[in-house]
Parts: C-alpha cells; sequence; structure tokens
C-alpha cells in the first residue's frame, strides 16, 4: 500500500526513512514545495535500500499532489518546526494556512485516505483538517500521545534505572508543553506501579521532563526533533497497514468522550485498517481528570485563533 509524507524536512524524511525500514508499505510518496527536495531525500533514502534491507520504493515530488494518487495514508508535516523559547501554540498563523491547503490537496487525489497530522500546533491543525476536509472523523488522526508516551517510557526509565522495555505508561490530553498529562498514576514497570519504586519527587520530575520534552529537545538541537517523532509517525501508519489494532494515544475529534465534544485531544484508541476504530475511555483520578479539562480549555482558545 501507498503512504504519502507530505513535507520533506528532518520530521517527514525520518517518517519515511522508518517506514521504509520496516519494510510493511509499497511506496513511500515525499512531498515538499521546495524545488527538488523532496526528489533529493527520495533518491537518498532509496540508496539506503540495498544497505538497510528494504523493498519500499521511496519517490519525490515537488508539489504535485497526483503523484500520491491512491495512498491509504499521508501524514502532514509541513509547515514551520519552532525555534527554541517558543510554544507550538506560536506556529498557528503560518502552519494553519500550510496544513488546510495540504490536506484539501491529499483528499482530491484520494478520497479514502487516513490522514495523521503533524504539524503544530497539533491539537488544533488536526481540528482544522476536520472543519475542511469533509473526511469521516475516524480518518484523521494527531500524532502527539505516541510522541509524548515514548518520551514518558524514557523518563520512567531514567528515573527507574532500568532498561525502556519494563515500563508502560501513556501521555494524554494536549500536545502542548503545559497541556499534557502523563498518567503516572497508572505507569508500571512489569505490572507494578511505579509508585512502589519511585519517590513522590521522583515522579513529579518525571512527569515535569515528559511535560517539556519537545522544548528540551528544541533548546538543544536549535529546531525541533525528528527521530522520535518520525519514529512515533511510523508506529501509528503500520498500526493502520497492518491492521494491528493498537492501542496508540492520539489527538481525536472527541464527541462526548472524557466530557469534551467539538475538539481534538490526546486520547487512547485503537487504530487499525479503518483510522480510528475506538476511543478507549480509561478511569482517571480526579486530579487527572481536572487537568485534561484544563487542557481542554488552553486549546479550545487555541482554535479560536483559526478564525
Ligand atoms: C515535538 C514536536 C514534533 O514534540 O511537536 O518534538
Amino acid at each position: 500500500m501507498k503512504v504519502t509524507v507530505v513535507g520533506s524536512g528532518a520530521v517527514g524524511a525520518s517518517c519515511a526513512e522508518y517506514i521504509a525500514m520496516k519494510n510493511f508499505a509499497a511506496e513511500v510518496v515525499l512531498v515538499d514545495i521546495k524545488e527538488g527536495f523532496a526528489e533529493g531525500k527520495a533518491m537518498d533514502l532509496m540508496q539506503t535500500a540495498s544497505l538497510n534491507g528494504f523493498d519500499t520504493k521511496i519517490t519525490g515530488t515537488t508539489g504535485d499532489y497526483s503523484k500520491t494518487a491512491g495512498s491509504k495514508v499521508a501524514v502532514i508535516t509541513s509547515g514551520i518546526p519552532r525555534k527554541p523559547g517558543m510554544t507550538r501554540e506560536e506556529l498557528i498563523g503560518i502552519n494553519a494556512g500550510i496544513v488546510k491547503e495540504v490536506a484539501e490537496n491529499l483528499v482530491k487525489h484520494s478520497p479514502n485516505i487516513i490522514l495523521v497530522v503533524v504539524s503544530n500546533p497539533m491539537d488544533t491543525m488536526a481540528y482544522l483538517v476536520h472543519k475542511i476536509s469533509g473526511l469521516p472523523k475516524e480518518r484523521i488522526i494527531g500524532m502527539g500521545g505516541a510522541l509524548d508516551s515514548a518520551r514518558f517510557k524514557y523518563r520512567l526509565a531514567e528515573a527507574l534505572n532500568c532498561p525502556i522495555s519494563d515500563v508502560d505508561g501513556m501521555v494524554i490530553a494536549a500536545h502542548s508543553d503545559t497541556g499534557m498529562v502523563p498518567l503516572i498514576s497508572q505507569a508500571t514497570r512489569n505490572g507494578i506501579p511505579v509508585s512502589e519504586f519511585l519517590s513522590e519527587e521522583q515522579q513529579n520530575y518525571v512527569v515535569e521532563e515528559t511535560k517539556v520534552g519537545g522544548a528540551t529537545l528544541t533548546k538543544l538541537l536549535g529546531t525541533s526533533a525528528w527521530y522520535a517523532p518520525g519514529a512515533a509517525v511510523s508506529v501509528m501508519v503500520q498500526s493502520i497497514l497492518c491492521d494491528w489494532k493498537k492501542m496508540i494515544p492520539c489527538s481525536l475529534l472527541l464527541n462526548g468522550e472524557y466530557g469534551q465534544s467539538d475538539i481534538c485531544l490526546g486520547v487512547p484508541a485503537i487504530i487499525g485498517k479503518n483510522g480510528v476504530e475506538k476511543i478507549v475511555e480509561v478511569p482517571l483520578t480526579a486530579a487527572e481528570k481536572e487537568k485534561f479539562a484544563t487542557a481542554a480549555a488552553a486549546v479550545r482558545e487555541v482554535n479560536g485563533d483559526l478564525k
């Protein structure tokens, strides 16, 4: 099956690379607006095929969306990334127009497409795509929780001084420095609550470092991160193409779930061949419920800027 990745910058190229390396897609089409850039990235990646042992064909195009026709999934990474000190929300002015145009072009050439939205501010961009694309809500999925949960596991393993494969945990609510809700109360090491191993202070440290995970990297790198975002997208795309039905926290249009409607926020969902197959409602503590509602209010305010 065919996957399109729009935006061939660091995040888009990493998406394409991980998807190809996992060898589950027939073709990845890279798109960019910068003349020759997607073609160059595609050629460079294709020249790794014999070295890395994948059969996925990677092609590139400068804005010719007819090349994306028949895509099962498209990943939207277009727009500008944040610079050190910026919030994701500050990108809305530039990125909203770009994401709108990209989504319209994709749907025009692949009416049955599933869209994975990565551009920031992601929860608002996913909401925008719902408003303008005409796609059923099951086919628009924002990428945030998969990445934020991976960062949460990284911090949990660091605090526990154990391998990452020992830990499990999930981040819900908004993909923003203040709106992320890492579910520390439900995080485990081999099924045992992490509160058995970590002091309150250590747990708070894990939560706070997770929330600013993206900002920490932006400060170190001078631009937004790409390896973990790319890997997070590749897992979501694989769960769709292989119909794995993995439970992944994603930014989805809510219709009463978690007490919210007409907003995209990160919630756990089963992701399979039809896109979102089911939103999973997990019991939250009173404090987590309150944080979820606060995050929703903040995202609603940013959504208001779309007008
Ligand atoms: C990050 C970007 C992808 O969190 O939002 O790194």
